[in-house]
C-alpha cells in the first residue's frame, strides 16, 4: 500500500505505532519496523542517558526506520531531544512545544520531523515550523486527544495543511485505515491497538482490559494528570477524578514532582508557594498522574492506577502478534476499499 506516509519514512505499510511511555519500547518499536511499519519509540519517562541506550537497542534490533518521540512539555526533554539529534534518529516526533529547532537540525542530516497536533492551529504552526508530516490525534483517542472526533479534523487538517497527515484516535481495523485514507490522510497511528498485542510490554491484566471493555467505558477528563485526556473507567481514574487538590497538596508532593520535572526541591517548593492556585493544582495532578500510569501501564493495575485507553478499545476482541496486526489491517483496508470502490 503506497501514500505519502509510506513515501516519506520509506516503509510497507503506512502503519504507526504511537509513542507510548513504558510501552513502545525498542523491542515494540523493532517488532513494528520488521513488520513494514514505523514504530515510534518513547522518551517520555526516559533521561538522557537512557534515552541514548534506547536508541542503541532500536538499533541492535532493526536495521529498519524507526522514530522516537519528545514530549516538549516536560522538563528534560530538550536534553532527550538534543540525544536523539546528536544519535541521527530518522524521524523524530514532538508533541506540546515549539519545534522549529528540532526540525533546523533534524532536516540539516536527512532526517524527518513529525509533529503531534489536535488542533488546526497548532497544526499551521508546526508546519511552519518545518514538520514535515503530523500526526493528527482526535478525541476518541487514549491519552492525551482532541476535543474534536477524528471524522471531523483529520478531513478539516488535512484541508488546511500541505505536508502529510497521519490520523490517530480511534483506529484499530483496516476499516479504520480505508476510513483515514478517505479523509485525506496518508496512514494511521494506533496506540490503544498496538498495546494490546503480543509483543507490547504492557501487564497481561491491560490487555485483557482492553479485550473486554466495550466502546462506553473510556472517559474524557482534565481531572487525571491537568491536561484534557481519555482512560479506562475503572476505581483508579475515578478516585483521582475525585481528588481534591489544593497548593498544600502540591507542596506535600513537592519532592516528587521536583524529581519528576528534574528540578532541586527547594526551587520548586518556593515555585509553588509563588505560582499561585491553578498553576501548583497542576502541577499536583501531574506527578500524581504519573505515578497513577506506571501503575495502569506497568502493573495492569486499573484499582489503584490508570490506564490510557481509546474508544477502539471496543473493537478489538483478542490478543495478536504485531505481524498479525498489520497483516490484518492491510489486508482489510484493501478489501474495504475495493467494496466501496465497487459500490
Ligand atoms: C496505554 C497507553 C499509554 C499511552 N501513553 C502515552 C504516552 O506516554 N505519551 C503520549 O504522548 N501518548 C500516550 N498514549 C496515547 C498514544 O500515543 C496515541 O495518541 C493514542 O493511543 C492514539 O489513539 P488510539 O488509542 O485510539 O489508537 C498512550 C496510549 C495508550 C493506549
Amino acid at each position: 500500500m503506497n501514500t505519502r506516509i509510506t513515501e516519506l519514512f520509506a516503509i510497507d505499510h503506512p502503519i504507526v505505532l504511537s509513542g507510548m511511555s513504558w510501552i513502545s519500547t525498542p523491542e515494540l518499536v523493532a517488532a513494528v519496523a520488521e513488520a513494514g511499519g514505523l514504530g515510534i519509540l518513547a522518551t517520555g519517562v526516559l533521561d538522557a542517558e537512557q534515552t541514548r541506550a534506547a536508541v542503541h537497542r532500536t538499533r541492535e534490533l532493526t536495521q529498519r526506520p524507526f522514530a522516537a518521540n519528545v514530549t516538549l512539555y516536560f522538563p528534560g526533554n530538550r536534553a532527550n531531544a538534543e540525544v536523539l539529534i546528536d544519535e541521527q534518529v530518522p524521524v523524530i516526533n514532538y508533541s506540546l512545544g515549539k519545534g522549529d529547532w528540532i526540525a533546523e537540525a533534524v532536516h540539516a542530516y536527512g532526517g524527518k520531523v513529525v509533529a503531534t497536533v489536535t488542533t488546526i492551529k497548532h497544526a499551521l504552526a508546526a508546519e511552519r515550523d518545518g514538520a514535515d508530516a503530523l500526526i493528527v490525534t482526535g478525541h476518541e483517542a487514549a491519552g492525551h486527544g482532541g476535543e474534536v472526533t477524528s471524522l471531523v479534523l483529520v478531513p478539516t487538517i488535512t484541508d488546511a495543511v500541505s505536508i502529510p497527515v497521519i490520523a490517530a484516535g480511534g483506529f484499530a481495523d483496516g476499516r479504520g485505515l480505508a476510513a483515514a485514507l478517505a479523509l485525506g490522510a496518508g496512514g494511521v497511528a494506533m496506540g490503544t491497538r498496538f498495546m494490546n498485542t503480543v509483543e507490547s510490554p504492557v501487564h497481561d491484566d491491560a490487555k485483557h482490559v482492553s479485550v473486554e471493555r466495550s466502546i462506553s467505558d473510556t472517559v474524557y477528563t482534565n481531572r487525571v494528570d491537568g491536561l484534557p485526556g481519555r482512560y479506562v473507567k475503572a476505581t483508579g481514574s475515578r478516585r483521582i477524578m475525585n481528588m481534591r487538590l489544593n497548593p498544600l497538596s502540591a507542596l506535600m508532593r513537592s519532592r516528587e514532582i521536583a524529581k519528576l520535572l528534574g528540578l532541586p526541591w527547594l526551587k520548586l517548593a518556593a515555585g509553588i508557594v509563588l505560582s499561585g492556585y491553578r498553576r501548583s493544582v497542576q502541577m499536583a495532578r501531574m506527578a500524581i498522574g504519573f505515578d497513577a500510569f506506571k501503575k495502569g501501564c506497568v502493573e495492569g493495575d486499573v484499582e489503584r492506577g490508570v490506564l490510557p485507553l481509546g474508544q477502539c478499545t471496543g473493537l478489538m476482541n483478542d490478543t495478536p502478534t504485531v505481524a498479525e496486526v498489520m497483516s490484518r489491517i492491510v489486508t482489510e483496508a484493501e478489501d474495504a476499499l475495493e467494496r466501496v470502490g465497487n459500490g
